[in-house]
């Protein structure tokens, strides 16, 4: 199933992640940055769970066989969030991360969820940019509390 961007501009494939997927979309994570909690929300037994449930939210871009980006959406059904979005460093700026960002909100949408969130540290630009041109805006100043069951989580 090709769920190329909302507008269909995508630049290459997306498609449903699958569980097969796991161990390339950490490299795609670890490539771009991002911490990969491994024996917290992102091992393997984790993401299978959340894929199971959100089989649609879970995108990946494609060329050929490789996996270049990635995207988690999800919600609770009051709010739905993109999470982890992340084209490898060779991949950037050809509009993936938009088109990602682009088709994991439509897919959000179609459960009838009204409002999309995303959390992005102050310093990353790039992330920035890329929610605003898909529309969203930072209107509400917040305050993030969490709390881990463990530093790994
Ligand atoms: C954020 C990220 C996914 C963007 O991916 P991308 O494929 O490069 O995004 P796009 O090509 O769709 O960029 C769209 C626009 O965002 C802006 N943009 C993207 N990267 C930028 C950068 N490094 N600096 C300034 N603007 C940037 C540009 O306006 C760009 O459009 P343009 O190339 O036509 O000028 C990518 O930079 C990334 O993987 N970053 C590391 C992981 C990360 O921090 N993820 C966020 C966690 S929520």
């Amino acid at each position: 199933m090709d769920v190329t961007g909302t507008e269909g501009r995508s630049p290459l494939p997306i498609r449903p992640a699958t569980v097969g997927d796991y161990e390339e979309i950490a490299q795609v994570w670890s490539a771009s940055g991002l911490s990969v909690r491994f024996y917290g929300r992102e091992s393997k037994q984790a993401f299978c769970r959340q894929l199971e449930q959100f089989p649609d939210l879970y995108l990946v871009a494609t060329e050929g066989d490789r996996i270049v980006g990635v995207v988690l959406g999800s919600h609770d059904h009051r709010k739905g969030w993109i999470n982890r979005l992340a084209v490898l460093p060779e991949y950037r700026r050809r509009g993936i991360g938009t088109a990602l960002g682009s088709a994991c909100d439509a897919a959000i949408r179609t459960h009838g969820i009204e409002i999309v969130a995303a959390l992005i540290e102050p310093d990353n630009a790039a992330s920035g940019v890329v929610f605003e041109k898909l529309g969203y805006r930072t209107d509400v100043e917040v305050r993030y509390y969490r709390k881990l069951s463990h530093p790994d989580a």
